[in-house]
C-alpha cells in the first residue's frame, strides 16, 4: 500500500476548557477567529458546550462542560484549559486504519460513523502523548464545514492574516521523546527530519531535547521537545508540572504578513514574550539580508531564523490560559522549510525570563 496519502493535514484542535464562550469571545476578539458553529443543548447536545472557530484554514473548537461528572470537567481540574484533539483529515479512513494496524504501533479505536445534516462520516481516534488524541476524520459522503450536533452561526470576520497552522509542538517527559518519535515514524509513517539536541538548545540554566516529524511534504509539522538537564529547572519539566501530563505546548500559525498580523494582535492586546535588544544588533550577522526593516522587527519584537532553503520570522506569545502551558507561535516563511537554531535559544531564554519571575527557575 502507498504510503503517502495516508494523512492529509490538521483538520481542526479541540480544548477542553474552564469556559468555552469565553475562550471563543477572546479568539473572536483579540485573536482574528470567526465564530462559524455552535453545539450545545440547543441542538441537542445535552453535556457539553462547543464553539467551532475559523480563520484562514485553520479550524478551533472550544468546549466547556455543563456538570462536573463530566469528562470534560475532569480534564479542565487536572490540566487547566488545553487542547484534546489534534484531529487529522484522511481521504480514506479504511485504508489508514488498516495500514496503523499492519505495522502494529498504535492502536487505532473503534471507528464511529456520524450523522448530521451534512450527510455522514466516520471517524476514529488515536492516543497520543498524555491524554491528548488524534481523532482522524474521513469527510467522504460529509458536505458542510460543521460537525455533527453543530448549527451555523453568523459572526464577523475579523481576520488578522492567519492562513495555516504550520505546526503543532507536544511537549513529553525526559526520556520519551524518541518513543514518541517512533510512534509518528514507525506507527504512521511520517518522516523524522530535524533534531535539536541539549547542546543545540541550552541557555546558561536549562536545555531541552526536540525531535521534527512530518507527514507529506510538510503538510504536517509536528515537533516533540523533552526536558533535559541542566543548572536549573527545563520550561519543559515546568509545563509538565503545571499540566501535569504531556500536552500541547504551542500552535504555530502562519501569515504571510507576520509584521502585519503581529501589530494588530499587539493592538488587540495580546502580549508577546520580549527579546532582548542585543538580538537585533546581531541579527544581520546571523541571517544575512533580509526583507524587513530590522527596526520594526525589533520593535515588535518579531525573531528572525535561517536554514539551507531561506529565512522565516516568528514570535511566541504569553501563555494563553492561566497555568504557564499553551501559547501560540506566529510565523511567516519566506524560503526557509525548516527551522533554525538561533531563535530555539532566544526563545528560551525569554521563557526563561518569564519562568522566573514564577519562581520557577
Ligand atoms: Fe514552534
Amino acid at each position: 500500500m502507498s504510503t503517502d496519502n495516508l494523512f492529509n493535514s490538521v483538520d481542526s484542535i479541540e480544548f477542553y476548557v474552564g469556559s468555552a464562550k469565553q475562550w471563543a469571545y477572546f479568539h473572536e476578539k483579540a485573536m482574528g477567529f470567526r465564530i462559524i458553529g455552535y453545539s450545545g443543548p440547543e441542538t441537542g447536545v445535552r453535556d457539553r458546550i462547543s464553539y467551532l472557530m475559523q480563520q484562514g484554514e485553520v479550524k478551533l473548537i472550544f468546549t466547556g462542560f455543563l456538570s462536573r461528572e463530566s469528562e470534560i470537567s475532569r480534564h479542565v481540574e487536572l490540566h487547566g484549559d488545553g487542547v484534546k484533539d489534534i484531529a487529522i483529515d484522511v481521504d480514506n479512513l479504511d485504508d489508514t486504519l488498516s495500514f496503523i494496524r499492519e505495522n502494529g504501533v498504535v492502536k487505532p479505536g473503534e471507528i464511529k460513523k456520524l450523522k448530521g445534516e451534512g450527510g455522514t462520516f466516520v471517524r476514529s481516534e488515536l492516543n497520543t502523548y498524555g491524554e491528548t488524541v488524534h481523532s482522524l476524520r474521513d469527510y467522504g459522503e460529509w458536505d458542510s464545514d460543521l460537525l455533527p450536533g453543530f448549527r451555523e452561526i453568523e459572526s464577523q470576520e475579523r481576520n488578522l492574516g492567519v492562513k495555516k497552522i504550520d505546526h503543532v509542538v507536544g511537549n513529553v517527559e525526559v526520556n520519551k521523546m524518541d518513543p514518541w518519535i517512533d510512534y509518528y515514524v514507525k506507527g504512521l509513517g511520517f518522516t523524522h527530519f530535524l533534531t535539536f539536541d541539549d547542546k543545540d538548545i541550552s541557555t546558561k540554566y536549562s536545555s531541552l531535547k526536540s525531535k521534527v516529524v512530518e507527514y507529506g511534504g510538510r503538510k504536517i509539522v509536528f515537533p516533540i521537545n523533552e526536558p533535559a538537564l541542566g543548572l536549573k529547572k527545563s520550561q519543559i519539566q515546568e509545563y509538565l508540572d503545571y499540566y501535569e501530563t504531556p500536552g500541547v505546548q504551542h500552535i504555530a500559525l502562519k501569515t504571510d504578513n507576520i509584521i502585519e498580523t503581529v501589530r494588530k494582535l499587539k493592538s488587540n492586546g495580546i502580549h508577546f514574550l520580549d527579546t532582548p535588544g542585543t538580538y537585533y544588533d546581531e541579527l544581520e550577522d546571523r541571517v544575512g539580508k533580509i526583507d524587513e526593516d530590522i527596526e520594526v522587527l525589533r520593535e515588535l519584537n518579531i525573531l528572525v531564523d535561517r536554514d539551507h532553503d531561506g529565512y522565516l520570522l516568528q514570535i511566541f506569545t504569553q501563555p494563553i490560559g492561566d497555568r504557564p502551558t499553551f501559547f501560540y507561535e506566529v510565523i511567516q516563511r519566506k524560503g526557509a522549510t525548516s527551522f533554525g537554531k538561533g531563535n530555539f535559544k532566544a526563545l528560551f531564554e525569554s521563557i526563561e525570563k518569564e519562568q522566573e519571575k514564577r519562581g520557577n527557575l
